[in-house]
């Protein structure tokens, strides 16, 4: 497995086309395109990296896979009212659905659905509340106390935050969001903004990959029917109005973040992470795609 890693960043190396930095959030403009990083962590305990898997980035729209597992954990199917389980085929930042649909976003991974997970989550705390609880949560399934939040990388969404800031003031006119606007789309920002490693990553992701245990630790997160259809809605949603491609080429449940990252989940098998900061057309990570498509490849995990 671990030639298979070091296989997978040397070709990836050599990849002269890397996709687009993003820069509509201008702190993340400065990272540097040819970083490369793929994490393996298996259900029997196992470790693979390759290039530089210690490295924290900005793990951004994957970071909405933690926050949904504890609105499911704090609300179970009530959080359904608020938000669907639909793939939108839109992009992620899209709005047009939503003056149609009641102000209910199609899924919890499109922006307008992360943040109505925000609102729900907060149940009247303050950010700072709500913000301790997700980051101990990250902490805790990561088995690791270093993950901080990149305060930089939040103040510059924050200043930047015109077309987030459309989504939720659009969705609080349909009664949708309980909090003020501000304050959700701070602690929202602060989400996207966490920072970590592939290695920290593809440890956070294993309880999606053994029925919802946590490894090794042995410690039951979330129970096999929610590891389930969390790992459904990545599949389906993960990669926004990509979503289907994903689904094509690499056949795993997956998440991406404009950071650059990947998390995708074989189950039974183990979590990967994959980082590669430039983006394809949709904002997701266009050589972690690729990496992953050859993991597929080779091992023959796809779900399908
Ligand atoms: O709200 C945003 O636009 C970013 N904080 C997160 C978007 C994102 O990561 C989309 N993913 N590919």
């Amino acid at each position: 497995m671990q030639d298979l890693l070091n296989e997978i960043a040397e070709a990836m190396g050599a990849e002269t086309e890397r996709g687009k930095v993003a820069d509509y959030i201008p702190e993340l403009a400065h990272v540097d395109p040819n970083r490369f990083a793929i994490s393996l962590a298996t259900v029997n305990g196992e470790r693979y990296s390759a290039g530089c898997a210690t490295s924290p980035f900005s793990i951004q729209s994957i970071s909405k896979v933690f926050t949904l597992t504890i609105a499911l954990g704090k609300m179970g199917d009530a959080l359904w009212s608020n938000v669907g389980r639909e793939p939108s085929g839109d992009p992620f930042n899209s709005i047009v659905q939503l003056e149609h649909e009641g102000g209910k976003p199609r899924n919890p991974f499109i922006n307008a659905g992360a943040i109505a997970v925000v609102d729900a989550i907060m149940m009247g705390h303050e950010p700072k509340e709500t913000l301790a609880e997700l980051i101990n949560f990250v902490r805790y399934i990561a088995d690791d106390e270093s993950i901080c939040f990149d305060h930089k990388v939040a103040a510059s969404e924050m200043a930047h935050r015109d077309r987030n800031a459309s989504l939720a003031h659009f969705m609080k006119a349909f009664g949708r969001l309980r909090h003020d606007v501000d304050k959700v789309l701070g602690t929202y920002f602060h989400q996207c903004a966490i920072a970590m490693s592939c290695e920290q990553l593809a440890h956070a992701g294993l309880f999606l990959a053994s029925d919802g245990v946590n490894q090794p630790s042995n410690i039951r997160v979330v129970s096999p029917q929610r590891a389930r259809r969390i790992n459904s809605l990545m599949m389906m949603c993960g990669h926004y109005d990509a979503s289907g491609e994903f689904a094509f080429r690499v056949g795993l449940p997956g998440k991406s973040g404009v950071g650059g990252g990947i998390l995708a989940i074989a189950p039974g098998q183990g979590a990967l992470a994959v980082w590669s900061p430039g983006l394809d057309d949709y904002g997701n990570s266009l050589l972690g795609t690729k990496a992953l498509e050859m993991f597929v490849q080779r091992t023959g995990w796809s779900v399908f």
